[in-house]
């Protein structure tokens, strides 16, 4: 099951010609569509005839101090009830202080208080929307004031909050490479169990070891590897997205990239299916 995140930006020539673009599910962001009504609603709903709606919000901001906005987690629900959403995911990073938004994903110290007050807080989420939340591995250029690892941070707020987890496996190429460690052995010590999902895209390497996670370049041959080697790690098939939120390819673009990672995913299940029979 190969999905793509689902843009306004082709919105309208999807809608004209849908016979351009195929997948099996699309993901939008709450935020950008629970708001609308008129013709943009009419688009969504159209394609909500024929796909599965996976979400990924964007401005939850699990890691900051500030109270829960139950208004939002209010129309938050009404949305995911609505269009009946598989998924609802969202980033484990903080985009606001004090209330403010800050506009960006930023990393959570990876420290035992942050652990207790983000696990914390997931819950109050999962009860209020009656739905386990899927958190999302982010990519982050410098860790804050950091008292265990990446990986330890990641698996106890998976463990103490009883959330899923949504891989990015382009997210954790990049954190790799840039904090240099080997991106093989660390999904290993995920709990594979957890993985609701997986998210694929692009980035932009601008220098010899800083790689900038834009989601605006094609997928590059090292993360369709990652991608095969986590989904023969896995040992089930998990539905997979193609994420693309900037420089958007023409439709037989991004088909391609679709076309490529559902040929990685059938020669995988395939390979599975024969090792068991
Ligand atoms: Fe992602």
């Amino acid at each position: 099951m190969i999905g793509i995140g689902y843009r306004k930006d082709f919105a309208e020539e999807w809608y004209h010609q849908p016979e351009l673009l195929n997948a099996d599910f699309i993901e939008v962001a709450p935020e950008n569509w629970m708001n609308v009504g008129g013709y943009w609603k009419k688009l969504l709903d159209e394609k909500l005839r024929y796909y599965p709606l996976f979400t990924h919000g964007l401005s939850l901001s699990i890691g900051s101090p500030d109270e829960l906005d139950v208004e939002f987690l209010k129309k938050l629900k009404h949305f995911l009830n609505q269009t009946q959403a598989k998924f609802y995911s969202e980033h484990l990073s903080f985009a606001k202080c004090d209330n403010a938004h800050l506009y960006d994903l930023l990393p959570i110290p990876f420290t035992e208080d942050a652990v207790k007050h983000v696990s914390q807080k997931i819950k109050q989420i999962q009860d209020f929307l009656e739905r386990p939340l899927v958190i999302e591995i982010v990519s982050y250029y410098s860790p804050l004031a950091a008292e265990m690892k990446e990986i330890e941070f990641i698996n106890a707020v998976l463990s103490e909050s009883n959330c899923l987890l949504l891989l990015d496996v382009n997210n954790v190429y990049v954190n790799s490479f840039n904090h240099r460690y080997d991106a093989k052995e660390f999904i290993q010590q995920l709990p594979k169990e957890k993985v609701a999902y997986i998210h694929m895209a692009g980035h932009l390497q601008i220098d010899d070891d800083l790689i900038i996670d834009t989601h605006g370049e094609p997928i590059i041959d090292p993360v369709y590897e990652l991608f095969e080697f986590t989904l023969n790690w896995l040992q089930r098939p998990v539905p997979v997205l193609l994420e693309r939120d900037f420089n958007i390819p023409e439709f037989q673009d991004l088909q391609k990239e679709i076309n490529q990672l559902k040929y990685i995913f059938n020669k995988v299940l395939q390979k599975q299916k024969e090792y068991v029979a």
